[in-house]
């Protein structure tokens, strides 16, 4: 495909790509080049104590710099390519520029299932670290119209894989304890992980505990406008987000679809950051296994 040679040689001279993934679209550079590494955390803003995901083509590439256990053999057969993280111990010897790791012991490994990025990926030879795609802190992109600004602004060509089939960032699990942990809840839930492996799993990090992702310590998915959760009584200036049968700005999901309003919700905040109203509100999301994930973002949205 002459189309992904170009970017595949932009990635060996060091550049980098904005990647479409099914979760988020991602900036992804070569995640055994230290400087591709450091022009991601510069590009992002993003603090250095905050390390990032490396994304493979195969499963088969993990064992390069990753030790395995069965439980992350488990997770990866039912699960990947797919929505899903996995923490692992760092192999001793591995090729990993240091820079992406944040001087953790450990290392988070992804395989997208979108087809561009798995070429990309596949065709580039190595694996690729790839943060979200947005300045630290800010929305994840899940739509190339997100992502257009911060790439003209970069000079970073966009692999245009259209609409993030799942709109919310994969779900993060710690494979190191038995039970298994989620680190960062996401459209695979802990209901469906148990049903689909029969693994244990830790109860989601709380509030007052250390998180065992860095990245969740930082106040994260900011619209620039501010923002009101768990509204029943919008004001006539705020955007309001909602769902089901209820009149609002945008309606994540007219039938209360779980897997439509994840999909929505990022563009939903980014269109209203785009609307001539000066705040945001948005609606109770029910706590079901994808309205947690949806709530744990929203929450950390808001201006403290
Ligand atoms: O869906 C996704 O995961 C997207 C797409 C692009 O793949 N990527 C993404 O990356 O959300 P980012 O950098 O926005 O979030 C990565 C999270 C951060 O919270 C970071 O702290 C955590 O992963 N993380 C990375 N390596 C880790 C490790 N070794 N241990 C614990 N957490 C880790
Ligand atoms: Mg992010």
């Amino acid at each position: 495909m002459a189309k992904l040679d170009s970017y595949v040689g932009h990635l060996q001279a060091g550049g980098l790509v904005i990647m479409p993934t099914e979760t988020v679209y991602g900036l992804a550079g070569d995640s055994t080049n230290p400087d591709a590494i450091a022009q991601i955390y510069q590009t992002k803003g993003r603090p250095a104590i905050n390390p990032l995901i490396i994304h493979c083509a195969e499963w088969g590439w993990v064992n390069e710099f990753a030790q395995l256990n069965e439980r992350a053999e488990i997770l990866a057969k039912k699960f990947m390519p797919g929505p899903v993280s996995l923490i692992l111990p760092l192999r001793a010897g591995h090729k990993l520029a240091k820079n992406a790791l944040a001087g953790l012991d450990s290392v988070c490994v992804r395989i997208p299932a979108h087809p561009l990025a798995r070429q990309l990926i596949q065709q580039f030879g190595r694996p690729l670290a790839a943060p979200s795609a947005n300045p630290s802190g800010q929305l994840s992109p899940t739509r190339p119209e997100h992502i257009q600004a911060f790439a003209n602004a970069h000079n970073i060509p966009i692999l245009d894989g259209g609409d993030a089939v799942f709109g919310l960032e994969s779900t993060i699990i710690d494979t190191r304890t038995d039970p298994i942990q989620i680190a960062r809840l996401g459209v695979i839930s802990a209901e469906a992980m148990t049903q689909k492996t029969g693994l244990n799993i830790g109860i989601p990090t709380t509030h007052n505990q250390k998180p065992i992702s860095p990245g969740q310590l930082l106040r994260h998915y900011a619209p620039h406008k501010p923002l009101r959760i768990n509204c029943t009584n919008p004001g006539a200036d705020e955007y309001y987000i909602g769902f089901g049968a209820l009149e609002c700005d945008f309606n994540l999901s007219p039938n209360a679809n779980e897997f439509e309003m994840a999909k929505n919700i990022f563009h939903a905040l980014w269109l209203a950051d785009a609307s001539p109203k000066p705040r945001i509100a948005t609606a109770p999301i029910p706590p079901s296994d994808i309205g947690m994930a949806i709530n744990d973002k929203l929450m950390r949205a808001v201006e403290k």
